[in-house]
């Protein structure tokens, strides 16, 4: 077996190592354990969470955004304005590697962004899906709000778009970024031509010896040391992240919902997809109704995480719908989240790798946040509670998500 073949089979192997499940439900749901038997979790009461507009919700990457958003709001910003402000620091955020500027590229390692906003006052939304070289396209999806007769333009035509209203073509990858599809690329098969040769000439020298044996400690070595120059503790960083996003491709996103004290309501959501992604592949996030939808006289929701999943389900548009019907903001999210436990048989097995985020809010200033799973868990088995962002008149904070599975 090559080196590059069996460095794919350990990428596999901790794969499937890391998202080991356990039963533990928060909601009452017929759970098919490992084993293949039914399972019953305990029923609990779903936690109502109510605060007085304005209130703003996000996805754990959000505190930054439904902080500058509420601070919008109580200064008299339409609530659109107000959310596409907060997320605008995500998207301009090199750091952030799941929206926007900075965010992880596909294949080809081109950055391609996808993102939709809905103003629930006017009831009107807008979409731009599979765009490069806009570092903010939450701005272009408001333009195609305003200023078309359409709600969703993709790809090169939205690149058209968004020049014909003059923002600027410009570079969305970072030498981070770079460097983490370098590390997928070259690790990605043991069947193509990147990464090391399996062909290693005997040494004509000590000094050929131990340049090999530097080479082969790790591949992508140099890479880092070009990126962190002589730092080493920041290569280390760089390579250990790098190898956690190539093993376990993020799909980050934000979204963001607003109520004002006129209790009306505006939504976005916007990302850079699934890392590594075949080019042209959409998410849910510029989807209507999928990452995102806002009904002025109801509620607004929105999604992150695997997009495939919620746009099964329809997910935004089917919380809105349960809340329109009597639920609140939180059991509305866990019974979504149901239904994407239900397309795989409740089956934890099946389930345990698949990670969706709902947010919600309604028109009373309910709000939630639920995920599939209570925790995440790094390729280096750090668990982590999954959260959601959320501010009002005492500024913006995390708070833990209602889940439907807890992660042992
Ligand atoms: N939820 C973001 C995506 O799947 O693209």
């Amino acid at each position: 077996m090559s080196q590059r073949k069996s460095r794919r089979k350990f990428l596999g192997s901790a794969v499937a190592g890391i998202g080991m499940a356990t039963l533990g439900a928060h909601v009452r749901v017929e759970a098919v354990t490992p084993s293949g038997q039914q399972a019953s979790s305990a029923a609990a009461t779903t936690t109502q969470r109510r605060a007085a507009p304005p209130i703003v919700v996000a996805s754990g990457n959000g505190v930054a955004a439904v902080s500058k958003a509420v601070e919008m709001l109580r200064a008299g910003s339409d609530t659109l304005d107000a959310v596409i402000a907060g997320v605008n620091i995500n998207e301009l955020d090199p750091k952030d590697n799941s929206v926007g500027y900075g965010g992880l590229p596909n294949e080809r390692c081109d950055v391609e962004l996808d993102a939709s906003v809905m103003h629930g006052p006017t009831r009107r939304a807008g979409a731009v899906a599979s765009l490069r070289g806009v570092r903010e396209p939450s701005k272009v999806a408001r333009m195609v709000l305003e200023r078309t007769d359409h709600i969703l333009i993709v790809g090169q035509g939205a690149r058209e778009f968004a020049t014909a209203h003059g923002f600027e073509d410009t570079s969305l990858l970072t030498e981070e970024s770079r460097l983490a599809w370098l590390r997928w690329k070259e690790t990605m098969s043991g069947m193509d031509k990147w990464g090391p040769s399996q062909y290693i000439p005997a040494p004509a020298s000590p000094a050929g010896e131990k340049r090999l044996a530097a080479e082969r400690q790790r591949a992508s070595y140099r890479l880092a040391e070009t990126y962190a120059g002589g730092d080493v503790k920041r290569r280390e960083e760089l390579l250990a992240w790098a190898d956690e996003v190539a093993l376990k491709p993020p799909t980050g996103t934000i979204n963001c919902l607003a109520l004002d004290s006129a209790f009306d309501i505006s939504g976005v959501t916007t990302t850079s997809g699934l890392a590594w992604k075949i080019p042209g592949r959409v998410g849910d996030s510029p989807l209507i109704g999928c990452g995102l939808y806002v009904d002025n006289d109801t509620g607004a929701a929105g999604s992150t995480g695997r997009g495939e999943e919620v746009i099964y389900i329809n997910g935004a548009r089917t919380i809105v719908e349960f809340m329109r019907q009597g639920m609140g903001p939180e059991q509305a999210c866990l019974e979504a989240l149901k239904l994407i436990a239900r397309r795989y048989g409740n089956d934890l097995e099946k389930l345990k790798d698949i990670d969706v985020n709902f947010y919600a809010l309604n028109k009373r200033g309910d709000y939630a946040g639920a995920a599939i799973w209570s925790h995440t868990v790094s390729s280096q088995g750090e668990k982590r509670r999954r959260q959601f962002a959320f501010a009002d008149a005492q500024g913006g904070r995390l708070l833990d998500s209602a889940f439907l599975f807890e992660r042992r």
